[in-house]
């Protein structure tokens, strides 16, 4: 049968956000990160979510506004700043594109994978993605690229949670541990110490659904923002960063993910998901309580629904939809 390609409405949007917003709210599974304690005190029943369809349009329902630790979703925007520095051929050879099939904080991971750390999306690779952010050396330089990459990504400019922050400095022994055995293995690209605190630091800023699903908007429009009207970043990296969220968004659970959800997606043990559906919109849904993998019980059930209800899958042809909000060339 010949694939007939949808078409969605924002009207169909609202509903379905709404209908799996109606669905998951009483959902108790989960337990917040108690590892990082800050984390394991935050409210239980905090849960938002939020689409941004490619015209900029933001559907959002509950807590989409409330500001919580960006946590693993910050692996993202920081892997496109290193390929907007070093280009996507460098990132590749310097810290990879593989699924580790491993907890994210896994050193065995590092010790299987002899040539590089793996992907951005990983503990290990991200710290070495800190560790290649321009000017080498230049902590506070850095810090600034950092934050600044978020800013364009999402529209607004993140701040840390300097309890979160404090709390999270104070118990990363197991972060420690792998920016060492990176330098011994030649693949940390500055000061390990220094690479470790911006990692620490940018898993720490405070976030929102809302602010994701920008970002997430921006990576599944080939790098240009529909709300700031920008292009971010170059086209060409969108379809690379989305296939590294493809690969281990959900760490040893991505693949369980992918073929319930059908959308690329990337958590963080703050109770954010961010999923991109390139050429359609953005999608973050945001409540603590994480399975044991680390992943938002109520942000995927909810992600789930909504790809669900809008008969959507990044796999199946006949799924994908045309997106009316997406404007044309002649619109624009
Ligand atoms: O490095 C850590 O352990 C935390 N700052 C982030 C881990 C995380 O969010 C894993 N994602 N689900």
């Amino acid at each position: 049968m010949a694939a007939s390609h949808k078409n969605i409405t924002a009207d169909e949007v609202k509903r379905a956000v709404e209908n799996a917003y109606q669905k998951v709210r009483s959902e108790s599974g989960g337990k917040n990160a108690s590892y990082i304690p800050y984390l394991a005190s935050v409210d239980s029943n905090l849960f938002g979510i939020s689409v941004c369809l490619l015209d900029g349009t933001i559907i959002s329902v509950g807590d989409s506004t409330h500001t919580f630790g960006i946590e693993s979703v910050s692996k993202v925007p920081t892997a496109i700043l290193a390929m907007r520095e070093y280009g996507a051929v460098d990132i590749l050879n310097k810290v990879g594109a593989d699924a580790t099939g491993l907890p994210f904080n896994s050193i065995m991971a590092i010790l299987l994978e002899k040539d590089r750390p793996s992907s951005p999306l990983v503990n290990a690779g991200a710290i070495a993605a800190c560790s290649l952010v321009e000017p080498v050396g230049n902590k506070e330089k850095k810090w600034q690229a950092i934050v600044d990459n978020i800013k364009e990504l999402t529209g607004a400019e993140p701040e840390v949670i300097e309890e979160l922050y404090a709390s999270e400095s104070a118990t990363d022994f197991n972060n420690r541990s792998i920016a060492w055995l990176l330098k011994d293995y030649g693949r940390i690209y500055d000061d390990p110490d220094l690479s470790l605190d911006l990692y620490t630091r940018q898993c720490s800023l405070g976030t929102t659904a809302e602010a994701l699903s920008i970002m997430a908007a921006t990576i599944a429009n080939d790098g240009f923002n529909p709300v700031t009207n920008t292009q971010v970043f170059d086209p060409d990296f969108a379809p690379k960063v989305t296939s590294l969220i493809t690969t281990v968004g959900f760490y040893e659970r991505t693949g369980d993910w992918l073929y319930k959800s059908g959308i690329p997606a990337k958590s963080g043990v703050g109770g954010g998901v961010l999923g991109v559906m390139p050429g359609m919109f953005g999608i973050a849904a945001f409540s603590p309580p994480l399975d044991e993998a680390g992943n938002s019980v109520r942000a995927q059930l909810a992600i789930r629904e909504i790809m669900h209800e809008l008969e959507l899958n990044i796999f199946a042809a006949s799924r994908l939809c045309i997106c009316q909000c997406r404007p044309t060339q002649e619109q624009s």
